[in-house]
């Protein structure tokens, strides 16, 4: 036993992964802080949830003590061959080492290699939204949100467009799994594409990323193909479903209120402003971890090295030190310092910021650009999910197809 699991620690009986938390979540994160910003819950063999903006950034920020490479917490992968013992190059590494990656990659994530792809992006929205708008209605989710973020990420790796349209297909399928034995033959079929990919990286330098990740001498030692295939999953977990969660999550507030969405129609400086606010609000990376490497105290709390901690975002984003009204959505509220951490902390702070927001704008201003109706079907129902990710299983819209002469006009 933990010497910090005693009967005087603080307790929450508290599943990130069940999702059952989803409806509630921040009223039950809100309880857990108020008894203490750091609580032991039993769950998936004990972990302690740290739900305080001080602690939290604290923990982003240290990397010394609080290694990003964390076993059991994240949501099971099924993807075949991706090994959960093998740390993908940046995500799962610290110090030293961490730095040369984020130099490796740092070239495909700049502002300005963000504002170059923003044409292709465009392109992709318009193709996507030509396929349903004739129909007037649409779950959002499944018809555009899903569809524009793995061709994003797969043409950021260096797949060619034949290659991206498979892998979305492969990736949709597996978010789109009902069971467990679909979502295992979708792991498999992911599986076999992406070691494919992989494998000619090795043999070959093709001068994209995967290439970069393959090539690299990191460490003093070359990639193994087991690292770069770890690498391009979780790049594509990172870029992708990200991206669709925080569009459905934008969605679900330019539906329930048609002045913010008449407003983001007409202002794109408005529609930055209501990406990041929705990022403090809901942050899709909703519940990250990390690894306890040295003996330390956290809000008096004892921890020990191989302890693991999980880190909701969304919670340091409301505590109400510095958030007295975290629980509201509201554009353009005063740049807090310090800054929202929907984002992150530290040294593993999203390095695809700038392509997020491009992305996310862009799939917005032609979304209300092509349907500038847009509204909930009548009865449709907002269920959110919650983990490591969280979004929304549906948006329900519909729309006047009429209007939409951007897409269907000659
Ligand atoms: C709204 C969309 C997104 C949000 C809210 C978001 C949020 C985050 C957060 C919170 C982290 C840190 C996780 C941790 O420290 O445990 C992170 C890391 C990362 N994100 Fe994002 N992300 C988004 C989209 C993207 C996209 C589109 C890409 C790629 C194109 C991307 C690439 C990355 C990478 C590479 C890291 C790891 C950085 C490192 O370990 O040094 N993200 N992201």
């Amino acid at each position: 036993m933990n010497p910090a699991e005693t009967a005087s620690s603080p307790a929450a009986d508290f599943d990130h992964l069940d999702p059952v938390v989803a409806s509630d979540i921040y009223a039950r994160l809100d309880t857990i802080r108020s008894g203490c910003p750091v609580a032991r819950s039993g769950r998936h063999g004990g972990f302690w949830l740290v739900t305080g903006y001080d602690e939290i950034r604290h923990i982003g920020k240290d990397g010394d003590v609080f290694g990003s490479y964390v076993e059991g917490l994240g949501a099971a992968a099924v993807v075949a061959g991706v090994e959960k013992q093998e740390r993908a190059p940046l995500f799962e590494i610290d110090g030293k080492a961490h730095l040369e990656w984020w130099r490796v990659l740092q070239p495909w994530f700049t502002p300005a290699a963000a504002k170059e792809r923003e044409e292709h992006v465009r392109a992709l929205c318009r193709e996507t939204i030509a396929d349903f708008a004739a129909r007037g209605r649409a779950d959002l989710v499944t018809a555009y949100t899903q569809r524009i973020p793995p061709l994003v990420i797969g043409a950021m790796l260096g797949l060619n467009s034949r290659d991206c349209t498979a892998l979305s297909r492969r990736v949709r399928a597996l978010s789109n799994a009902r069971d467990a034995e679909s979502a295992q033959d979708a792991g498999d079929a992911l599986g076999a594409f992406l070691r494919d990919q992989v494998r000619r990286r090795m043999t070959e330098d093709l001068g994209d990323m995967l290439s970069a990740i393959a090539h690299a001498r990191v460490d003093g030692r070359r990639t193994r193909e087991s690292e770069v295939l770890k690498f391009m999953f979780t790049m594509i977990a990172a870029g992708n479903l990200t991206t669709t969660d925080a569009c459905a999550n934008i969605l679900v507030e330019v539906l329930d209120d048609h002045a913010l969405r008449d407003r983001c129609a007409a202002d794109p400086a408005y529609v930055q402003q209501v990406i990041e606010e929705s990022v403090r609000h809901e942050p899709p990376v909703a519940a990250t971890g990390r690894t306890v490497r040295a003996e330390t105290e956290l809000a008096g709390v004892a921890l020990v090295p191989g302890d693991r901690v999980v880190i909701p975002w969304g919670a340091a984003n409301r505590d109400p030190a510095y958030y007295p009204d975290g629980h509201q959505f509201r554009p353009g509220r005063d740049r807090p310092v310090p800054p929202h951490l929907g984002w992150g902390a530290g040294a593993h702070r999203c390095l695809g910021r700038h392509v997020a927001r491009m992305e996310l704008a862009v799939m917005l201003e032609e979304l209300l650009a092509a349907l500038p109706d847009l509204r909930w079907q009548p009865g449709a129902v907002v269920r959110r999910t919650y983990g490591v990710i969280r979004g929304v299983r549906a948006v329900d819209a519909e729309w006047t197809p009429r209007l939409s002469t951007r897409v269907l006009g000659p």
